[in-house]
């Protein structure tokens, strides 16, 4: 029995590693810089949704990261959830919501990620009056087609593909 071969268990997997709920999960973000050079770093993981094929993070608008996303939005980014000895590598394409997005929704989401970030990551910023959120923090939402899911345990291995198919996913075993 694997808890990655299919996308409800990916989903459950996932609904525990938003912070502050174990097993906690970290994102390493995959970027391209202006020299071409790939670049990464460490990210914490703020939401995910299987349904809707998307993932997204926090970071200031003035960052590095959100300069090459800028330039090149397709970036993959590798999950790791460390307790479940489970790595997912999304293949995604980067919206940046900052405080210019014009989409109700998506500054729905920059505000429910803003007022759920733990009160060290809020003192980055100015405190901003309630039910607002300061003006360069943003949210980067990755939309992915594909996932590519890896078990690895002392006791375990499997791997999977997860393909979207319209409007579920077709997911395979990898031999190896
Ligand atoms: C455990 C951990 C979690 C982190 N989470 C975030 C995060 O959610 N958002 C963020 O902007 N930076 C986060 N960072 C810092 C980034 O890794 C990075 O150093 C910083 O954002 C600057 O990256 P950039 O210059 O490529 O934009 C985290 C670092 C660590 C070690």
């Amino acid at each position: 029995m694997s808890p990655i071969g299919t996308m409800a268990e990916i989903q459950q997997l996932l609904a525990g590693a938003i912070p502050s709920r174990p097993p906690h999960g970290f994102a390493y973000l995959a970027t391209v810089d202006a020299a071409g050079a790939g670049r990464v770093r460490t990210m914490t993981l703020r939401g995910f949704d299987a349904a809707a094929g998307t993932v997204w993070t926090s970071c200031h608008s003035a960052s590095q990261k959100t300069a090459h996303l800028r330039r090149q939005p397709q970036a993959e980014v590798c999950l790791w959830l460390g307790e479940t000895g489970v790595q997912l590598r999304l293949e995604c394409t980067w919206r940046i919501v900052d405080a210019r997005a014009a989409d109700p929704a998506l500054q729905a989401l920059r505000l429910t990620t803003w007022e759920g970030q733990p009160p060290a990551a809020k003192a980055l910023y100015d405190t901003p009056a309630p039910g607002t959120v300061p003006e360069p923090f943003c949210v980067l939402r990755g939309t992915f087609q594909i996932i590519d899911a890896l078990l690895i345990r002392p006791t375990a291995y499997a791997h999977f593909r997860h393909v979207r198919t319209g409007s579920g996913w077709y997911s395979e075993k990898l031999a190896r």
